[in-house]
């Protein structure tokens, strides 16, 4: 019984963990610590690193929980994701699918 109510407490202070990280971190914010790599607004200039700015909401958010679900493998991205709860997941998603990205030859 006791294990029992200790997983409950264990699943309930994660849930509200979740809740105040997704209530407290805009996409904004979350995005700040995706910039060093995947450049000014998720626009990339290193080689081997995407760029997300500009990039569909939906497959953004869907490749995020991948790599934190360990269904796709990347070293990096695999150890980034791991902490992000789905509401940020969705809202850094949001923040990198709203910038437009205009194309033209070099
Ligand atoms: C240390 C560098 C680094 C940081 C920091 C980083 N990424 Fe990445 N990210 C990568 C690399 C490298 C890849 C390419 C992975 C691959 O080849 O599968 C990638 C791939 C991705 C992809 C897949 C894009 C596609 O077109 O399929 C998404 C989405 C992504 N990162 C989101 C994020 C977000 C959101 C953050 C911040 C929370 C972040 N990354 C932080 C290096 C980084």
């Amino acid at each position: 019984m006791k294990s029992v109510s200790f997983a409950l407490a264990g699943l309930l202070c994660a849930g509200l963990f979740n809740t105040a990280a997704a209530a407290g971190k805009t996409g904004a914010e979350v995005g700040q610590s995706c910039v060093m790599c995947h450049g000014e607004n998720g626009l990339s200039s290193m080689p081997g690193t995407p760029s997300l700015a500009g990039q569909s909401e939906i497959y953004l958010s869907s490749q995020l929980k991948q790599f934190r679900d360990g269904k796709r493998h990347n070293e990096v991205m695999n150890v980034i994701a791991k902490p992000l709860s789905d509401a940020e997941i969705d809202a850094v998603s949001a923040w990198f699918a709203q910038f437009e990205v205009v194309l033209k030859k070099r």
